[in-house]
């Protein structure tokens, strides 16, 4: 079965959390695109989402759901986001599409977040996929120096800026055997907007697609 068919599986498996005239928080990615599709074809009629990207707003827009602005909602019942990876504890590595800053912010406003993912995303310890940090453009060099001494090798992602007028290092080959730490010690940082970690407000449900059907975690 190819991706996308695993992804759209996943996707219909979602719909059983969402509720009518809810207002959900949606995430970004290709994941999440299959998810915004499935209830587009579904029959459940949210009220209004609270969309973590200019990306998602656009593509929520095309199927006539409203994005408003998480000051006026208060706290969300449901998140529904993709991951880059996630570990056997529901701890994920995302930001792969850059919204990451935003993506933790509706994560931690949220009271349950789904986390929506193929199986390609699983593994038994963090770090495979480069860890995405948001940082203030003045501060890329320093963040980067102080992540070779976290034993991380950074690479700035050029050309490429968030919907929050910042820019992103990846870092490869960063230790991330204690996600929550590791978290806590980039988020110190000055000049850190956020890291793509999200292991201190984790996934509380992950669905994963499979060739064999949905897993639950
Ligand atoms: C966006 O910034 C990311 O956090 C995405 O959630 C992540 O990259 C997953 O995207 P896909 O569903 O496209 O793999």
């Amino acid at each position: 079965m190819n991706q996308n068919r695993l992804k759209q599986q996943v996707a219909e498996a979602t719909l059983s959390f969402v509720d009518d005239d809810a207002v959900i928080g949606v995430g970004t990615g290709s994941t999440v695109n299959a998810f915004i599709d499935a209830l587009a074809a579904s029959g459940i009629r949210i009220d209004a989402a609270v969309s973590s990207s200019e990306a998602t707003t656009a593509k929520l827009q095309t199927i006539g759901v409203r994005a408003v602005d998480l000051n006026t909602t208060g706290s969300l019942d449901l998140y529904v986001d993709g991951a880059d990876e996630f570990d056997p504890h529901r701890r994920l590595v995302k930001g792969g599409g850059g919204a990451l800053t935003r993506e933790k912010i509706v994560a931690a406003a949220s009271r349950r977040f789904v986390c929506i993912v193929d199986q390609s995303k699983q593994v038994s310890v963090l770090g495979k996929f480069p860890l995405p940090i948001e940082v203030i453009p003045m501060a890329r060099s320093y963040v980067a120096r102080e992540m070779i001494r976290l034993g991380g090798q950074p690479e700035w992602r050029e050309g490429f800026v968030t919907d929050n007028g910042n820019w992103i290092l990846d870092v490869h080959n960063l230790d991330l055997v204690d996600p929550v730490s590791m978290e806590k010690s980039i988020n110190e940082l000055a000049g850190v907007v956020t890291c793509g970690l999200f292991a201190i407000r984790k996934a509380d449900v992950v669905l994963m697609a499979t060739e064999n059907g949905i897993e639950r975690f």
